[in-house]
């Protein structure tokens, strides 16, 4: 099916959009437990770098599962397949000079290693949401733990499907006893430095 698609040579390269931006555009991705605080933090950061002039987007289930995914469940397999479509997405992203933030459960290292590989090591950076499963369970915000421990939805990340733990993520937030706004002045320290 491939053999004869033939890629176009575009005028305009990437760096002809970071001269213009003044900014390297990346891939920031949020990995952690359901309920973990992913979506809380990248939605807080998105807020902060947008508000500083730069070109922000953030993929998250709202706006992919309800769409581009909305044929994928939360088999192995699904999930496989929604983190490499949304590796693609966000690689066009940063392609277009964007700032990319997602938020996934992304619950597979190889997954988020093939993520890295599609947008270049030096354009990816891991952020690891490390609540622990207790945490989560007891903030239980959409009161899917109460139900996937009641036997009502299978697969649940944590209970029995597994959430392998990023081994050396570029930023390691622990929000466990720690406020959003502490959380983010993390998260701005450590990466607003790599956007030069
Ligand atoms: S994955 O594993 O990366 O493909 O998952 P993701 O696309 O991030 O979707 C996770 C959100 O879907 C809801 N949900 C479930 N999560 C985990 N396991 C099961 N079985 C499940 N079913 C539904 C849940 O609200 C997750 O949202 P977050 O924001 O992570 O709490």
């Amino acid at each position: 099916m491939q053999e004869n698609i033939i890629p176009h040579d575009h005028a305009i390269k990437l760096e002809d959009r970071v001269r213009k931006n003044g900014y390297a555009p990346k891939l920031i991705w949020f990995t952690g437990l359901s309920g973990s605080g992913k979506s809380t933090l990248a939605s807080a950061f998105e807020v902060y770098l947008f508000n500083q002039g730069y070109g922000t987007y953030i993929l998250d289930g709202d706006n992919v599962r309800s769409g581009l995914n909305k044929d994928l469940d939360f088999s192995d397999s699904s999930r496989v397949e929604n983190i490499r479509r949304i590796a693609e997405v966000s690689k066009l992203f940063v392609d277009a000079g964007v700032v990319v933030l997602t938020a996934f459960i992304s619950p597979f290292r190889a997954d988020r290693a093939q993520a890295r590989d599609l947008v270049g090591g030096e354009n990816f950076i891991e952020v690891f949401v490390d609540t622990p499963i207790e945490v989560c369970e007891q903030r239980d915000v959409k009161g899917l733990y109460a139900k996937a421990r009641a036997g009502k939805i299978p697969n649940f990340t944590g209970i029995d499907s597994p959430f392998e733990t990023p081994e050396h993520p570029d930023v390691h937030i622990r929000t466990a006893g720690q406020s959003v706004e502490e959380s983010l002045k993390e998260l701005i320290e450590q990466i607003v430095p790599k956007l030069k």
